[in-house]
């Protein structure tokens, strides 16, 4: 079941340049993690109960270094969360949505995430979330 905005994603070329604009607002990088399956670099940023994830690029044909390529820097994606990501994906697929992996994967974190594709979404890529960000390698281990 979705619980909550999770996070809010966003494309940048550099994250050293783009936190500055919310450490200008008094918000603070509460982790930066490299996630190497992904190509991509993420700051967290705490902003209430969700999150600003800033996403840059670490190989050039990575999914982010695509997407600046194509749109440049801005929203990239709305990540809901969830207390049960394999079966809201389950119901997803069931009503004929388009998700983008044949199963949640382990996302910053360790979370578990999985996809919706924008096509299937309104225009939006989605992603759904499960587990808590302070505790890394968090959510519900016997996943894998
Ligand atoms: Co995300």
């Amino acid at each position: 079941m979705i619980g909550k905005i999770d996070h809010v994603g966003i494309a940048v070329r550099s994250i050293d340049e783009a936190k500055r604009l919310y450490e200008a607002m008094g918000l603070h990088v509460e982790a930066i993690e490299e996630v190497p399956h992904e190509g991509v670099r993420v700051a967290l940023i705490p902003c209430g109960e969700s999150r600003i994830e800033l996403l840059e690029p670490t190989s050039d044909d990575s999914p982010i270094a695509r997407f600046l390529e194509k749109r440049g820097p801005g929203i990239h994606h709305l990540c809901l969360g969830s207390d049960d990501v394999r079966a809201d994906d389950a119901r997803l697929r069931a009503a004929g949505y388009q998700v983008l992996r044949p199963e949640p994967t382990r996302g910053a974190g360790g979370c578990w995430v999985q996809f919706v594709h924008p096509k299937s979404a309104g225009g939006v890529l989605l992603e759904l979330s499960e587990g808590d960000p302070h505790h890394p390698g968090g959510g519900r281990g016997e996943l894998t």
